[in-house]
């Protein structure tokens, strides 16, 4: 049998990508380069909060971006969720350990949500999330937060909107979102724009980092994972869809961010759509 050779050198390669094919050492370069393109392209630097939600793609992201000598400050978000949040910490605790770094762990409980609690928790988690993130972002003087989402969520979470029906909740569809010092809010970037799912599980596991393979238990949903089935085919019979629909997304986004306008939210101060933001209505509740 012949063994597929890297395009770049005489080794045995271990993944193909866009007519090219790569050794281990080549598909690092492959998709460091990837990332370094986000990073270049908006001039990235300064502290960045990387969020690890101990899952494959952050994994991937905080080491790529390590391995770009960025300054990084990891944290990661504890929500309290049985059999899986802190099974998720340990792994976000190992991996900080295998590249030196102390993880910030910051604890939902302690701001009273328990989203036990919630019939529909995923929602109410999103909206934890984000807040969080700002929050610690924000406090901590960095001038990022990174995120792992990566290719192929970005274009199943827009689909799905596209097909309910909800084509305004196709926010945040870019590499790189602003922030606004004056309403306390941090910029956004999502390093793994560029690349797939199957890349980011690949690059991990070359470089042996931890991770942890349980999902959350209140995200089977499988509208979602019927769309990535869906797009992944389209993408094995066109390579090059899911970049291109991702660049149509990122379009549709600069057109759309021009109409948000934004408060500070009268409660706690932060960033917010109305007079009081949405995290500060579940506390209430
Ligand atoms: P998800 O919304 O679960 O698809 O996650 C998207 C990205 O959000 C991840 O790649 C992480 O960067 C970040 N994230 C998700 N969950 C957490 C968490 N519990 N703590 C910190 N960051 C998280
Ligand atoms: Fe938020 Fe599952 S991670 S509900
Ligand atoms: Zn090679
Ligand atoms: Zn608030």
């Amino acid at each position: 049998m012949n063994e597929m050779k890297c395009s770049y050198c005489n080794n045995e390669a271990i993944e193909e990508a866009y007519g090219k094919a790569y050794c281990k050492k080549h598909f690092n370069n492959y998709f460091l380069g990837r990332v370094r393109s986000i990073i270049d392209k908006f001039k990235i630097k300064g502290k960045i909060a990387v969020a690890l939600s101990g899952g494959k793609d952050s994994s991937a992201c905080f080491y790529a971006l390590h391995n770009l000598k960025l300054e990084l400050v990891p944290f990661y978000i504890n929500l309290g969720i049985k059999n899986y949040s802190d099974i998720c910490q340990e792994k976000a605790e190992e991996l900080c350990q295998q590249l030196g770094y102390e993880l910030n762990v910051i604890y939902l409980a302690d701001y009273g949500i328990e989203l036990e609690k919630y019939k529909k928790p995923c929602s109410t988690c999103g909206t934890a999330k984000r807040y969080l993130m700002n929050k610690f972002a924000y406090e901590n003087g960095c001038k990022y937060i990174a995120t792992g989402h990566n290719l192929s969520d970005i274009v199943t979470f827009a689909m799905n909107n596209f097909i309910s029906g909800n084509i305004l909740n196709f926010r945040g569809n870019k590499p790189y979102l602003q922030g606004k010092e004056e309403y306390k809010l941090v910029a956004k970037i999502k390093p793994l724009f560029w690349l797939k799912d199957k890349e980011c599980m690949l690059y991990t596991w070359i470089n042996e980092l931890a991770y942890a393979e349980e999902e959350c238990p209140y995200s089977i949903n499988a509208p979602t994972i019927k769309i990535k089935e869906w797009l992944n085919r389209l993408e094995a019979e066109k390579e090059g869809t899911l970049m291109n629909i991702a660049r149509s997304l990122w379009k549709l986004e600069e057109k759309m961010e021009k109409d948000v306008k934004l408060n500070l939210c009268s409660n706690c101060g932060y960033v917010s759509y109305g007079k009081i933001c949405k995290f500060c209505k579940i506390r209430k509740k």
